[in-house]
């Protein structure tokens, strides 16, 4: 095992248990069949690559990355509605397998560049062979309207290499504030959704319940 690898095994191994913990979440809200607050989960482990390009970019020596970077293990929450983000914020903050170190709201208080979501840095421990290693991890949490632009956001950065043309720019800033809106529509007729969804839900079990066995 190389270097890197011996450096990723506890950020992968974090990644891959908290992937299963928080889509587990999802999975007992519809258990209960109630509304999920969260729609799915993602989660990687930064490229070597990017993690080196960051490193550079902010100043960080490599021998404080574990200390500094706060994103080599990264998970992303999507949630429908603006007021789910904050119950699923809610539900996090009071788990006890780990600690949160800091919170970035950037959902009330956008980025320039017109980017939205919750952050919350954790501090995650991993038993390995070796003991118990503690890593940080950050999450996520944004709608699905939230994750749409910054998807698009980010691949135009990187096209661009951070530097994104005025015009563009500023179209980008007119769709986080559309996007903005969708969400503000959709907390509008919130209630009535959840209620759709509710039903559509016990009637797709209930007519797979029906069905022969087999199909
Ligand atoms: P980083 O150097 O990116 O970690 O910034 P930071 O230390 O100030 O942390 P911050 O919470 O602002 O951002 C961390 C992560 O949020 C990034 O790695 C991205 O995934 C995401 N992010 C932050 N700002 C933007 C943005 O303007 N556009 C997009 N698409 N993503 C962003
Ligand atoms: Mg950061």
């Amino acid at each position: 095992m190389n270097h890197w690898e011996q450096f990723l095994a506890p950020y992968k191994q974090a990644v891959d248990e908290l992937k299963v913990k928080l889509k587990g979440m999802r999975g007992e809200y519809e258990k209960y069949s109630i509304h999920s607050p969260i729609e799915f989960v993602t989660g990687r482990v930064k490229p070597i690559a990017s993690i080196l390009d960051k490193a550079n970019k902010k100043g960080i020596k490599l021998s404080a990355i574990q200390q500094e970077m706060q994103d080599i293990a990264g998970l992303r929450m999507m949630c429908q509605f603006v007021e789910d983000i904050h119950v699923v914020v809610e539900k996090l903050r009071a788990r006890k397998d780990f600690t949160i170190i800091e919170e970035r709201d950037y959902v009330t208080h956008k980025k320039p560049s017109g980017y939205r979501s919750y952050h919350i840095v954790i501090d995650y421990p991993v038993q390995t062979i070796h003991g118990e290693v503690n890593i940080l991890a950050e999450i996520q949490i944004r709608t699905l309207s939230m994750n749409f632009w910054a998807t698009i956001e980010h691949s135009l950065n990187y096209k661009y290499s951070g530097q994104i043309p005025e015009e563009i720019r500023h179209r980008l800033q007119g769709a986080a504030e559309a996007a903005f809106r969708l969400d503000e529509e959709m907390s509008l007729i919130r209630e009535e959704i959840q209620e759709a969804q509710v039903i559509f839900t016990n009637k797709t079990e209930k007519d797979q319940r029906g069905r022969p066995s087999g199909t």
